[in-house]
């Protein structure tokens, strides 16, 4: 028999996980679609060691395109599974609907995957709850209907599965406050309101470690970000302490909105939005680690962080930062140094892609790993257009197409994420040049983690 002893399979899979990298607020290529991530609003949920990412479609806008599932062992490296929700000609799941926030839970009883989902129409005035159900969690649904659950207004939406089985739904009822109300024991409708929030939020999440229920949701605002809250209980029927902010006040939660909490190994993960109204498919992901210790929730904010699946996050560390301008570099088929106000050193290059080919050869690239190891490097970019931009990028000679977002913040470059495998020393060679034709991003520079 061939054993790997659980310490050394441990050690393999620290170090494994070690390299890849949560970038909050990025471009996340999908594999298998070669585009940002289109699931917003998300819900999170593990099945078998795989984590299924469903959320909104907005490639082309707000209206409803399909409800997408993504799956990841590591929770960086996600790829495209299918639409679990699709277009239709007509009826809740028609053209100019809005379908938002889909959550899944599995029914232990049933054997079905369940999922809620806000239902409206284009001016949010049906304000309804629509229910799936599936067999298999990255499935095809089948869409069972829509309703006001216990005939009250419901907008964004969450879902909570307790302990022993019993699950609930939150919902944002405008007039009244944010309910908790206990599903059926099928989870395909409600029964009554466990609990009413007077006060109003929205985006609701909920989640429990060591008998403490932490609610946590946004204020109305619109797309704009918020300073969120949370408020705990040891009994979901309350008493509830006050809301409070789980992240500094004046940082609008790091410009995000809560869309889930996940706790993955020893780290609870915070699971937000950062909308972009004018060009929603352009919003990005804050994900990020919650210290939970009692009954106080505080949300920490780094550039980039480390996520085992056993243990507990870290932050991403020590990193290089190979310029694309620098002179080792190797500029061909019309790729150019160009002048870059908000960029480092006040320059970037530009050119890359397009008919002739720029090519722009990132030399000198170096990793500490002993071994070669996939990691995460961010790649700062600006693209002035307000649709993405293509590029393919080959590292020691493996080739991936990366997207490139709208860099519609002003001067400050923006980040699309490359998990690449890298070899230990300074050899490693970053080459970006066409994705059919089109023109890439003007690359800053790379930031590469040092170990
Ligand atoms: C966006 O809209 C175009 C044109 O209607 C369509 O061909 C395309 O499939 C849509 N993309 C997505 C991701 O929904
Ligand atoms: C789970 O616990 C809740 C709260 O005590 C209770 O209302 C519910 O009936 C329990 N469900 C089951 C299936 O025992
Ligand atoms: C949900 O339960 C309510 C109250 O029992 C009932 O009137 C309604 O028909 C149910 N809805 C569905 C979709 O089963
Ligand atoms: C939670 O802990 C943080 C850090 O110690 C502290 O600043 C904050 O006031 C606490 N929040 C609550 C609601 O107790
Ligand atoms: C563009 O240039 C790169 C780097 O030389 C090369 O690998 C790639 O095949 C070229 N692409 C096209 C479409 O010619
Ligand atoms: C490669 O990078 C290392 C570390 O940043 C630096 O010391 C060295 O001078 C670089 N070599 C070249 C040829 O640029």
């Amino acid at each position: 028999m061939r054993a790997i002893s659980p310490l050394a399979s441990l050690a393999l899979a620290g170090t494994a996980a070690a390299s890849l990298q949560i970038v909050p607020g990025a471009t996340w290529t999908a594999t298998g679609t070669n585009q940002h991530i289109q699931a917003h609003g998300a819900g999170l949920i593990e099945v078998d060691s795989t984590y299924y990412w469903v959320g909104e479609n907005h490639f082309n806008g707000s209206a409803f395109q399909s409800i997408n599932c993504y799956s990841s062992t590591d929770l960086v490296e996600w790829t495209f599974v299918g639409e679990l929700l699709s277009l239709q000609s007509s009826g809740d799941l028609g053209p100019d609907r809005v379908v938002e926030r889909p959550k899944i839970l599995y029914n232990d009883d049933t054997s079905t995957y369940v999922m809620w989902l806000h239902i409206d129409d284009s001016s949010y005035a049906e304000a309804k709850t629509g229910v799936a159900t599936s067999s298999s969690v990255c499935g095809e649904y089948d869409y069972l209907g829509s309703f006001q659950p216990l005939g009250e207004q419901s907008r964004d939406i969450g879902l909570f599965k307790d302990d022993n089985g019993t699950a609930y739904l939150l919902s944002e009822d405008r007039p009244n406050g944010l309910r908790i109300d206990r599903l059926t024991d099928d989870y395909l409708n409600v029964t009554y309101t466990t609990h009413l929030f007077p006060e109003h939020y929205e985006a609701p999440a909920l989640y429990k470690q060591d008998g403490v229920y932490f609610m946590f949701g946004s204020q109305l605002t619109g797309w704009s970000a918020n300073d969120n809250a949370y408020t705990t209980a040891t009994d979901l029927n309350g008493p509830w302490s006050d809301w409070a902010d789980f992240a500094p006040a004046g940082t609008d939660t790091y410009d995000s909105q809560t869309s889930y909490v996940i706790k993955i190994g020893d780290t609870v993960m915070y699971m937000g939005d950062r909308w972009v109204s004018t060009n929603l498919m352009a919003s990005t992901y804050i994900w990020l680690p919650l210290t939970v210790d009692g009954t106080n929730a505080t949300l920490s904010n780094p550039t980039s962080w480390i996520l085992p699946l056993d243990g507990t996050w870290s932050s991403g560390g020590a990193e290089t930062d190979p310029e694309a301008e620098a002179s080792d570099n190797i500029l061909s088929k019309g790729a150019t140094v160009i002048s870059c106000t908000g960029c480092s050193g006040s320059e970037s290059v530009g050119w890359i892609g397009g008919p002739d080919n720029g090519t722009l050869e990132i030399r000198n690239v170096t990793s500490d790993a002993t071994t070669t190891t996939t990691t995460t490097l961010q790649i700062r970019f600006e693209n002035g257009d307000s649709t993405q931009r293509y590029a393919t990028v080959t590292v020691n000679g493996e080739s991936q197409v990366l997207a490139f977002l709208p860099s519609e913040n002003g001067n400050t470059p923006a980040t699309s994420v490359l998990n690449a495998r890298l070899e230990s020393g300074d050899g490693n060679v970053v080459v970006f040049s066409a994705y059919e034709e089109g023109y890439g991003p003007d690359v800053d520079r790379l930031l590469v983690p040092e170990e």
